[in-house]
């Protein structure tokens, strides 16, 4: 399959040259013409490209506004844009227009491959399918119980299953970019909801790559970003993510009464929620178990136990029964992998304790498990008691 290219340059005969001999320089490009600015919308029209790219010189902000028109009358077609230098003002402003790469012409000779690689890659999970992704919603009641470890190693061991993206809804202190190593060029705070076509594409430039199954959208860099995001736009980026992407992992803010965390509980397919085996943890996550499950199905309210040990069976137990909800799974205490998978960068091997165990979970929201492997009553019985406030049950 070739990605049909139309050239749009108004720029001299050599620069014209240089950029259609790049083309011609890649298999799966197949130039079908070069016409000038004007002429673009029209050759559109009667040539059908699937690729058209777009030389900024000798006047970028024309050349910018054309994208622009371009864009809105053709969505579903791709563009490059190119310029001389990679000036960030006009990188910002093209991919905010919806352009899916930028090539200056210092780099443009090495940059080229991997952009027409890119967008071969979606061309064709576009044309395979417009499936339905998977939301997963990841909130621990409790601070540092290790919801954003199991976010990005969860999302790691999911991404074998099909394309899978992080939202880094922790707005004041997101971690996930950190955990995975990376350095996002935008955020969250970057996004300009007044974009006409706020679209998967769109979604997609302001997300960060870790590999070729793996994106992230990162928690914005400084707090005073956070303010102008919303819950209907938190909704718009997770129903577009829906349709792009297979699986859809969110780290939760800690903060229930924000509206965005709100809104995200509301739209997920799964929400994981995180404690320990711990006194303190175990009464957030009973507090807040007793509320969702009035409003979540069982196969939507999942409990999930981090960082566990052996305990003597009759402590498990009451810790069970004060939890008073079916647990989902348990995560085993693994400290020496935790640390390094997030000092690093990595996600978890399949080898360590606590990759096998994401990698089960993972299998688990791929349907090649059964979902709920636990039903039924929980043990009551059993050593201590935790304050009163438990026996009342719901
Ligand atoms: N299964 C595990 N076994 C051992 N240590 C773990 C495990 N999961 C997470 N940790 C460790 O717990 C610590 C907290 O992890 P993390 O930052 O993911 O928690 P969090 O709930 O997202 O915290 P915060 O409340 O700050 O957002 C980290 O040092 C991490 O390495
Ligand atoms: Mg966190």
């Amino acid at each position: 399959m070739k990605l049909t290219t139309l050239l749009v340059c108004d720029a001299g005969l050599d620069k014209r040259q240089t950029i259609e001999e790049l083309i011609h320089s890649q298999p799966t490009l197949a130039l079908i013409g070069t016409v000038a600015g004007g002429m673009a919308r029209e050759q559109i029209g009667s040539l059908h490209p699937k690729l058209v790219w777009i030389e900024l010189s000798p006047a970028p902000v024309r050349g910018l506004s054309l994208l622009a028109e371009l864009r809105e009358a053709f969505p579903q077609l791709y563009f490059f844009v190119s310029y001389e230098v990679p000036d960030p003002e006009l990188i910002r402003t093209a991919y905010r227009l919806g352009a899916s790469d930028f090539l200056d012409a210092e780099r443009w000779r090495t940059d080229l491959p991997a952009a027409v690689q890119s967008i071969m890659l979606k061309h064709q999970s576009e044309s395979v399918s417009a499936a339905q992704g998977k939301v997963v919603a990841v909130f621990s009641p409790t601070g540092g119980i290790g919801a954003t470890t199991i976010c990005t190693n969860l999302a790691g061991y999911l991404s074998k299953h099909g394309e899978t993206a992080i939202i880094d809804l922790d707005l004041q202190f997101g971690m996930i970019s950190h955990y995975l190593n990376l350095e996002p060029s935008f955020s969250l705070s970057t996004i300009d909801f007044s974009h006409t076509n706020f679209d998967a594409t769109y979604l997609r430039n302001l997300m960060t790559r870790y590999d070729d199954k793996l994106s992230i959208l990162a928690a914005p860099p400084e707090l005073e970003d956070i303010g102008d995001i919303y819950a209907a736009q938190v909704q718009e980026i997770l129903n577009t993510a829906k349709q792009e992407f297979r699986y859809i992992v969110v780290d939760l803010p800690k903060n229930l009464l924000d509206e965005r965390a709100i809104a995200t509980l509301d739209l997920a397919d799964h929400v994981l929620v995180l404690t320990e085996y711990n006194w303190a943890a175990i009464l957030n996550a009973r507090k807040c178990l007793d509320t969702f499950k009035a409003h979540y199905a069982q196969e939507k309210l999942l409990l999930c136990i981090n960082r566990s040990e052996w305990l003597p069976h009759d402590v498990l137990s009451e810790c069970r029964a004060n939890l008073n909800y079916p647990v989902f799974a348990e995560i085993p205490n693994d400290a020496k992998t935790a640390k390094w998978v997030n000092n690093q960068g990595q996600i978890a091997p399949g080898h360590t304790a606590l990759g096998k165990s994401l990698d089960q979970i993972g299998r688990r929201f791929t349907g090649q498990e059964k979902l709920l492997l636990t039903t039924g009553e929980q043990d009551k019985t059993g050593g201590f008691r935790l304050p009163a406030i438990f026996s009342k049950k719901k």
